[in-house]
């Protein structure tokens, strides 16, 4: 039909317009990270995770692949696999294909809980071929709201897993008011596996979320690609420039959109002003101390039980049991 090129990418959602409008109305003006993950994003962000400077990613999975035995060795038979911010099933593969003495699967189903559905989706269909004996559930949602775990799973032993650094993007209060979430959900007995980038100097951070190749620049940019379809704007995405600074006050990596000029985009039919050089900063990245990490998760309910570190100290794996 002739008109369906008119409908194409027109279809505004409301939950980003809401998002979008309430960040950008504010000073100074923000926007959430995860409207970052729209198809195009958890497409950038997974070429991210391969970048010489981005060490995270291939740093937690070598430590993943040394502790993951381990890890299903204090986890009884039969137990749930309960992953937040599951955009990619590479690492919970790591933990599901344990087994125990007798060769059952230490890890009987998988929740992964994700904004992204499309993701979602794609890797409960490579599980249904790689893991078909592993039950498979997925959540559309933000992992900051509670959830409901599958009725069918009541009663069975829980391993919460939030690997990624994703507790980064929570400022300390979210993160917090996060672990106590995961502690009501997950519940007594329960344990929680954390992936957490390390506090370490700036000019080590800083290239990982300044690529040469331009990557995150990219993914940083998309959000304003998105905003354009979802939301109903017309940002010019280059006249917005990437920018990563470290904030040493706060220990965390700032990502922010520097506009090049003054200017005025419209969103929802809604009148946005920048000038020149004002900024939307769209995401911290938090980088902890050991101690911080078991401070924070002691405020909420849990106490460590194990931790792993990379030679080089750069990330950690903290195992926490719900107290
Ligand atoms: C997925 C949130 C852990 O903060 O390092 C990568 C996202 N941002 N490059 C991070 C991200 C810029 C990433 N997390």
């Amino acid at each position: 039909m002739p008109n369906d090129q008119f409908s194409i990418g027109t279809v505004l959602d409301p939950t980003v317009t809401r998002l979008a409008l309430a960040g950008l109305r504010a000073t100074p003006k923000t926007l959430p990270p995860q409207l970052f993950y729209d198809e195009e994003g958890c497409r950038l962000f997974y070429r991210i995770t391969g970048l010489p400077e981005y060490y995270l990613t291939r740093t937690e999975w070598s430590l993943l692949s040394g502790i993951a035995l381990r890890i299903a060795t204090a986890v009884p038979t039969g137990a749930v696999l309960v992953e937040y911010g599951a955009s990619h099933e590479a690492k919970a593969a790591r933990l599901l294909a344990a087994r125990d003495r007798s060769g059952a699967r230490v890890f009987a189903s998988y929740v992964a809980i994700d904004v992204a559905a499309p993701a979602l989706q794609a890797m409960r269909t490579r599980l249904a071929i790689t893991s078909p004996d592993v039950a498979v559930h997925i959540i559309v949602g933000d992992f900051e709201q509670p959830v409901t775990l599958p009725e069918s799973l009541a009663g069975r032993p829980r391993l919460g897993f939030f690997p990624g650094s994703t507790i980064g993007n929570l400022d300390p209060a979210a993160a917090q008011r996060f672990l106590e979430l995961a502690r009501d959900e997950l519940g007594a007995g329960s344990q929680l596996l954390l992936g957490v980038d390390l506090r370490k100097p700036a000019a080590a951070v800083v290239p990982a979320y300044d690529d040469a190749a331009g990557v995150t620049a990219a993914f940083n940019r998309n959000l304003l690609v998105r905003l354009n379809r979802e939301a109903g704007a017309d940002f010019e995405p280059f006249n917005f420039a990437h920018r990563a600074v470290w904030n040493d006050v706060e220990g965390r990596i700032e990502m922010h959109l520097v506009s090049r000029c003054d200017q005025v985009v419209r969103i929802a039919g809604e009148s946005i002003a920048f000038v020149e050089g004002e900024t939307i900063h769209t995401e911290n990245s938090y980088k902890f101390t050991p101690d911080a990490i078991r401070a924070l998760a002691e405020s909420a309910g849990w106490t460590l039980r194990d931790r792993w570190f990379d030679e080089a100290r750069r990330y950690g794996m903290f195992l926490l049991a719900a107290c």
